[in-house]
């Protein structure tokens, strides 16, 4: 690889700079830059795509304006805001540091890195958006999108992962950080990391870095960085039971084998093929309702995704007359499953009860 020198990377640094003050994106969190929002923001952005995070945004802020406003709430209206964006530890990491924020740094976000990083949920990443953006400290972040687009601008080959990768990109960033700007220095690589230089067809006449990038001058800015290593995707069948009384529906903690343990979710196992799923749901149904319980067909089918594993979910409708509420799950109105702190798979099921219904 070789690096920029110190005249170029200026250079490289304001034409950057100018860019994004011309052709930012008018995010919601950018409209303020205070500590307590750049740092929900930042905490949401993370594993999830900016479109989806906007209606979480606004309604969490809304609800919650303040970090007292989120220290005092219950946790359950939290993990409410927060279903469907997934990573649920998110949530209850930002509602724990709230509170210590409120008993030890009288409601502000910290601006000294050390004490920032001493709060729940708050890493490297984290912590040098929040100082970088909110307090303007030089710091450089570094996510998925600022990997390859300096990657690409050094020419450099490896991934993330690889430590002499990781240093030569930090050694790259130090060097190009502004140390004036460094909160829009950050945002500007990531936009550009997301909406110019993007991993199959970078659109690098739109780039305002493609004057000084090696991986441009390659003829081939794809092959940089070298493609993630892929956890291979596992193939799994779930059973899931949607169990009616009087115009509602049975909610369970938990989905199975240790997964969205925080979330409520229809009753639901895990199994090697579709009937080893039926039966180990049938078991924990008969567990839970003290009763033996069958399910049978017709069962509807749909697909979903958590992490690795790609699964293929058939729900079953059910009917019973009895069953007193209990610890472990609740009767929720039908009506109101997409509004209570739900899993992403508990809405499309959800979606299935309309269906079968009117199938009726
Ligand atoms: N991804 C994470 N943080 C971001 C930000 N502040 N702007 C754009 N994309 C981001």
């Amino acid at each position: 690889m070789e690096s920029l020198s110190r005249i170029q990377a200026a250079a490289a640094r304001q034409s950057l700079l100018r860019w994004y003050q011309r052709r930012s994106r008018a995010l919601p969190w950018r409209k303020s830059r205070s500590p307590y929002t750049v740092w929900i923001s930042e905490v949401m952005l993370q594993q999830t795509q900016i479109e989806t995070v906007i209606p979480y945004y606004q309604r969490f802020v809304r609800e919650f304006p303040t970090v007292e406003n989120l220290a005092k709430a219950p946790l359950e209206r939290v993990l409410e805001l927060w279903s469907g964006l997934g990573y649920y530890r998110r949530a209850r990491n930002l509602h724990q540091a709230a509170q210590e924020l409120m008993e030890k740094h009288g409601g502000h976000f910290p601006s000294e890195m050390e004490l920032a990083r001493t709060l729940a949920g708050v890493g490297d990443y984290t912590a040098r958006a929040v100082l970088s953006i909110a307090y303007n400290q030089p710091f450089a972040v570094l996510d998925g999108n600022v990997a390859r687009v300096m990657a690409r601008l050094l020419a450099l080959r490896g991934s993330v992962p690889q430590p002499e990768f990781r240093r030569r990109i930090e050694e790259g960033l130090d060097l190009l950080l502004s140390k004036r700007s460094p909160g829009n220095f950050n945002q500007a690589l990531m936009e550009l990391g997301q909406t110019i230089c993007l991993p199959r067809s970078p659109r690098c006449s739109l780039c305002p870095l493609r004057h000084w990038c090696k991986g441009l001058k390659s003829g081939k800015p794809e092959n940089f960085p070298d493609p993630k290593p892929r956890r291979k995707s596992e193939q799994w069948h779930m059973a899931v039971a949607v169990l009616h009384r009087n115009q509602r529906v049975m909610l369970v903690r938990g989905l199975d084998d240790g997964l969205l343990d925080d979330l409520w979710n229809f009753p639901s196992a895990f199994g090697q093929s579709s009937s080893e799923a039926l039966i180990s749901l049938e078991e924990k149904l008969g567990k839970l309702l003290q009763t033996r319980c069958s399910l049978k067909g017709p069962a509807q089918e749909l697909r979903h995704n958590i992490t690795y594993r790609s699964i293929q979910v058939l729900v079953y409708q059910g009917f019973i007359p009895r069953a007193a509420p209990k610890n472990g799950f609740r009767w929720v109105p039908t009506s109101a499953v997409e509004s209570a702190a739900v899993s992403q798979l508990a809405r499309k099921v959800a979606k299935t009860i309309d269906t079968a219904r009117r199938g009726q």
